[in-house]
């Protein structure tokens, strides 16, 4: 189910400010703004939320530069941002089972990056004990398409599962997701990433040049399957090593998926609560790491995303959108 859309924001609510993230026309990092926005007001069936963090991904670049335009046409001042963590600050008529002053986790499409923001309590997931608001933001982005991507090629115990960039966003989620089913991993990584991916308890290799040599190297008993989180040459190097096109999952290679019949399950195949729940207990016991590379105020939000663009990584990006001071306010 969506959020609610922008058409039922209305102004006012407590006289409160709600500053958040837009963009006036398709650009490169320079267009993003933080302006000063209606505030939302919880509508029957709806709540508020404050947000306290928010995700960055890689796909917001592309629809900030409008290379979605036909597809997903932005409605000007687009808003921004998708997975976030806050704490519930206004609840509707008619919702039941979600209260003032809950920390939750959910997903907003193109308005998570803003103070409030208006969704629906259905697509809100509660913070357990112990799990950080950052880790917590990055759980129904990245954590959701890890997930997915992983139960779509199944990996066993005992089998060997390429994953490549290991260390990124979704990679690092992968790969220990996998590693939790018993498998063996191989993840690719640059140089810096090499000693992390060891202590993840996986197989380090490098991307580049002669890679499918490296892999064959690293998994001399063979490769059982493939989460391809950066896009080619990745799915073809696990088809190449024999790996069934349907042991094969990429985010970001559609000529495999034509040419080859692997797989393309993401974000969309596991956009539920109940898998980000799923995630957030494994955080928060300690059983799923989720690094948190950066932190930037809602201000240096184009700064963030100039970083993210460079795709070099360990975990997450994320945004502060409460102040240092909200922080300590909104505690749980
Ligand atoms: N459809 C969806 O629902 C959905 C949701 C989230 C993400 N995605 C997609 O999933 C993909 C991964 O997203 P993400 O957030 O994980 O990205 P990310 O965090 O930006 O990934 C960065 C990682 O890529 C690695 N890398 C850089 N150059 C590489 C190369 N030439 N070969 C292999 N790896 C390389 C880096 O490794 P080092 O740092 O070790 O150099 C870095 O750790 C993106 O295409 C994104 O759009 C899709």
């Amino acid at each position: 189910m969506n959020a609610p859309t922008d058409s039922a924001v209305l102004e006012g609510g407590r006289g409160a400010a709600n500053r958040a993230v837009r963009f006036r026309r398709y650009g490169g990092p320079e267009v993003l703004e933080v302006l000063a926005v209606p505030r939302p007001v919880a509508t029957p069936g709806t709540v508020v939320v404050e947000v306290v963090s928010a995700a960055l991904n890689p796909g917001e670049i592309g629809i900030r530069e409008g290379a979605f335009a036909l597809m997903w046409p932005a409605t000007f001042p687009e808003g921004q941002g998708n997975d976030f963590s806050g704490v519930v600050a206004e609840v509707g008529p008619g919702v039941h089972g979600v209260q003032v002053g809950d920390a939750v986790l959910g997903f907003t499409p193109r308005a998570a990056q803003a103070q409030f923001v208006l969704t629906s309590p259905d697509r809100l997931a509660p913070l357990p004990p112990g799990l950080g608001w950052d880790e917590a933001a990055s759980i129904a982005g990245a954590g959701a398409t890890a997930w997915a991507a992983v139960r779509a090629v199944d990996p066993r115990a005992g089998e060997t599962v390429l994953v490549s960039a290991a260390a990124g966003g979704v990679g690092v989620v992968a790969t220990q997701l996998a590693l939790l089913r018993g498998a063996r991993v191989v993840g690719t990584v640059g140089e810096a990433n090499e000693e992390f991916l060891t202590s993840l308890g996986a197989v380090p290799v490098r991307y580049g040049p002669g890679l499918l040599e490296r892999v064959r190297a690293a998994a001399p008993q063979g490769l059982d399957a493939c989460v391809d989180t950066f896009g080619p040459p990745n799915a073809e190097v696990a088809l190449a090593l024999g790996v069934p096109a349907h042991r094969v999952n990429t985010l970001a290679d559609g000529r495999a998926v034509q040419r080859y019949g692997v797989r393309h399950e993401a974000q969309e195949q596991a956009d539920t609560p109940q898998v980000w729940s799923e995630l957030a207990q494994l955080v928060a016991q300690g059983r799923l790491h989720i690094p948190i590379a950066a932190t930037y105020p809602m201000t240096e939000v184009a700064q963030a995303y100039r970083d993210l663009g460079a795709r070099h990584v360990r975990g997450k990006r994320v945004l502060h959108i409460a102040s240092a001071a909200g922080r300590a306010e909104l505690t749980r």
